[in-house]
């Protein structure tokens, strides 16, 4: 019986030793220790042999079980560790990668400016125009005649508007001004709306001029309304978009369709007013057409000039957003590279 549990204990021994993961183990233990195993079937055959025997076999028996589980603990914390550190290894991050770079889309720097220019006049009461009163593809009736051009206006020239063949008259509008129009013939006074969109100038490309870009027009019909009005409005636009009480300067001018005319210029934003390249050395920056609606304009849209007064203003988004960032080219906001809008 003795040398049954020798060879027991060499088998197992040898079983642990070569053992290969801590699952394996389990099965030598559970074939060598556990209840059915084959050390305590031997225990169980010690009831057939004399009282010496079964304490000397007993003891052997009891010594044996115990080395057996000596080597398994030991095996199985050296096999734990073993496999402990291939998973370490597996699963192992490298902190020091650069992580996966995801490109964040931006609102374009033109859309940020008409969604803020927007906004400011929004806060005053203005509504933006319906898309269908500011149609990009114009007739030359409301780009020009009901705004009041002359018969013979240079605008109207093939050098400085786009034609279409689509039909005779059919043009690509020069201003956003014609809005003005179209929202007058089905909206009765008051009127308080702003019209943001494209026009289109037939103009050799340069760093000061795109053959498309963005104007924002406003129109403000009601009764006893003033230049006063008008200076309000737009000195309390130029305050919150350049950010504080800006110089501003109402400069006589011409348009056809308004009477009296004025630009409003603001002081430079770039000098401080000194003279700069920007400025042409003036110190004055431009920004805006503006003057009081034409009776003619009035008339043509069928509202009484006696009972009702309006202003009018157009201004350049391009421009705007360049004064405000300083920017020189007006066909960085065309290009789409990455390296411009991202900056915005
Ligand atoms: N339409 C003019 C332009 O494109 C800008 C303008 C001037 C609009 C005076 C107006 C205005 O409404 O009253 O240059």
């Amino acid at each position: 019986m003795k040398e049954k549990l020798e060879l027991i204990l060499k088998n197992a021994s040898d079983d642990i030793k070569n053992a290969k993961s801590v699952l394996e183990l389990d099965e030598i233990r559970l074939k060598y220790l556990s209840r059915k195993g084959e050390l305590n079937s031997i225990k169980k055959n010690l009831k057939d042999l004399t009282d010496e025997e079964k304490r000397t076999v007993g003891a052997f028996a009891n010594n044996v079980s115990n080395q057996l589980e000596l080597l398994l603990s030991e095996k199985s914390e050296e096999l734990y560790k073993i496999e402990l550190n291939k998973k370490l290894e597996e699963e192992r991050i490298d902190i020091t990668l650069p992580s996966d770079f995801r490109p964040q889309g931006k609102i374009h720097p033109l859309t940020q400016t008409v969604n803020e220019i927007v906004e400011i006049f929004q806060g005053m009461g203005f509504s933006v125009v319906k898309p269908e009163n500011s149609p990009e593809v114009e007739t030359e009736y409301y780009n020009f005649d009901m705004l009041n051009f002359p018969k013979e206006h240079p605008a109207k020239d093939m050098q400085d508007t786009f034609y279409t063949k689509t039909a005779p008259n059919v043009i690509l509008r020069s201003h956003t001004s014609c809005s003005q129009i179209r929202q007058m013939l089905t909206q009765n006074p008051p009127v308080r709306v702003i019209s943001p969109g494209r026009v289109y100038r037939c103009e050799s490309v340069s760093a000061r001029k795109n053959n498309l870009f963005h104007q924002i027009e406003g129109l403000l019909v009601d009764k006893d309304i003033t230049f006063a009005d008008l200076k309000g409005v737009l000195n309390e636009f130029i305050r919150i978009y350049f950010g504080s009480a800006r110089p501003t300067r109402f400069r006589a001018s011409y348009f056809p369709f308004t009477e009296p005319s004025a630009e409003v210029d603001v002081q430079c934003i770039i000098c401080g007013g000194k003279g700069c390249r920007t400025c042409s050395g003036t110190g004055w920056l431009e920004i805006l057409g503006s003057g009081m609606v034409h009776v003619n304009v009035l008339k043509n849209v069928g509202i009484d000039p006696e009972i009702y007064t309006g202003f009018a203003f157009g201004m350049g988004v391009e421009r705007l957003t360049m004064l405000k960032y300083a920017i020189n080219d007006i066909r960085l906001f065309f290009n789409n590279d990455i390296r411009f809008l991202r900056q915005f």
